[in-house]
């Protein structure tokens, strides 16, 4: 298979994010794995969107935060729930916006190029999967439109794979 990287020829963030979701859909489209998926939708969003040194999945196994697929440097493995940005998503299964990660008490550095962070919930009905975390070297470089845009980009990536559903 090859999948073609589109450039991107958005003009807005909205439009942006409605690209990728179409792209998302056509890379996930003929594979339920979990971890394929969750792989090349960490390279399609670090690829795809501009200013991001860190894009991957933490899953929850075993009552805390394990490491996924990921694009970026190496990274902490194991986060436990309620701790940093990712174990706070997750305990409070809310997408948690930071502008500046070294304001927020009891941030993980794992990339000291990150300055702003985005982490996304996983969720299939009731059930914490894990989470999806961006990464970038700007200050306040995510809003609610990368928030609203990557919640639906997350949503493709649990209804197209199987067991999280
Ligand atoms: N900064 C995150 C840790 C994960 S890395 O950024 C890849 C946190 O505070 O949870």
């Amino acid at each position: 298979m090859t999948f073609q990287l589109s450039e991107q020829t958005a003009t807005s963030k909205p439009d942006l994010y409605a690209q990728l979701t179409s792209q998302m859909r056509s890379l996930l489209a003929g594979e339920r794995d979990l971890i394929a998926n969750a792989a090349n939708f960490s390279s399609l969003v670090f690829h795809a969107l501009p200013d991001v040194n860190w894009a991957g999945f933490y899953f929850l196994k075993d009552g805390e935060l394990v490491l996924g697929p990921f694009q970026g440097k190496p990274a902490c493995i194991r986060i436990a729930i309620g701790k940093g940005v990712c174990g706070t998503a997750a305990e409070q299964r809310q997408t948690i916006l930071v502008a500046n990660v070294h304001d927020f008490p009891g941030h993980i550095a794992c990339d000291n190029d990150s300055n702003s962070e985005v982490v996304v919930p996983l969720i299939a009905g009731e059930r914490l999967l894990g989470v999806f975390d961006v990464d970038s070297p700007l200050l306040g470089r995510f809003d609610d439109e990368d928030a609203d845009g990557l919640n639906r980009l997350v949503e493709i990536l649990i209804n197209a794979s199987n067991g999280v559903s």
